[in-house]
């Protein structure tokens, strides 16, 4: 396994609160990397940083071995780190094949045209429908994606992400907003996305953690508490004492 990530003294302040501070991270290639914390640890930010919507105000990213400190976002996306957002990105209007279909438009610069001709759109007939069978949704195909549940929006997103053949899927709380049912729902999917992927995770549902990642990173006030595996970190003492407190 080789280490596809990494970033050595990360740090982002905001007029003068860091926010993240010498964050030093290490991603191997084809695991999925949970990071963990309380709220304003940092997560979010880390993301910001490395998917380029933010610049460090100190500190060092390498994807695949180079620097990628300071690239704008498409440039980042263009490398291989993509990011699943939230339903914004998903036009409720359209099928949900229709939304893959466009997603892989705007990947080969035919832009984002809902004019785009149907023999220009079904090219991507192919590709779209091993997307959505990979996330699970190959039977929603032809629903309005305004007609799907509240946790398949959040797992055609990821449909979308896929649609940028990233090498690195960003995952900010997949689960956050979703009940248990949809949950359990949600994490198939992402366990098939990472066969064949990097993915790090963002996720405060500890039992979605201990289900997909092998390797947990605990943020706190910006910082590294704590790295390990989830039996490890059930076991750390300082990780118990901020963050799990006796539900681990
Ligand atoms: N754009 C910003 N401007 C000022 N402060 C910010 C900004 N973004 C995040 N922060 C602050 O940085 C800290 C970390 O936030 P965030 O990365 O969102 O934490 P998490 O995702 O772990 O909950 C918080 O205290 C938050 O208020
Ligand atoms: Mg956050």
């Amino acid at each position: 396994m080789a280490t596809i990530l990494e970033t050595h003294g990360l740090s982002m302040e905001f007029r003068g609160f860091r926010a993240l501070d010498g964050v030093d991270l290490r991603v191997e290639g084809g695991t999925v990397h949970a990071i963990i914390g309380p709220n304003g640890a940092g997560k979010t930010t880390l993301f910001n940083l490395l998917s380029g919507l933010l610049r460090p105000t100190r500190g060092r990213m390498l994807f695949e071995g180079r620097d990628v400190t300071g690239l704008p976002p498409h440039e980042i996306a263009r490398r291989g780190i993509a990011r699943s957002f939230q339903i914004t990105s998903v036009f409720p209007h359209l099928t949900v094949l229709d939304n893959v279909r466009l997603a892989l438009g705007a990947r080969t610069r035919l832009g984002y045209a809902f004019w785009l001709p149907e023999r220009v759109l079904a090219r991507f007939d192919e590709e779209a429908s091993a997307i959505l069978a990979s996330v699970g949704l190959a039977d929603q195909r032809h629903r309005p994606a305004s007609a799907l549940a509240y946790g398949q929006k959040r797992v055609l997103e990821i449909g979308l992400a896929l649609a940028l053949h990233p090498t690195l899927l960003l995952l900010d709380e997949p689960t956050a907003g979703l009940s248990l049912e949809e949950i359990a729902r949600v994490v198939d999917p992402i366990r098939r996305v990472a066969r064949e992927r990097t993915v790090v995770l963002v996720e405060h549902n500890m039992g979605v953690v201990a289900a997909l990642s092998q390797r947990i990173t605990v943020l706190q006030r910006g910082r590294v508490l704590a790295e390990g595996t989830y039996e490890e970190l059930r076991a750390h003492p300082a990780v118990i004492e901020a963050y799990l407190g006796g539900a681990a």
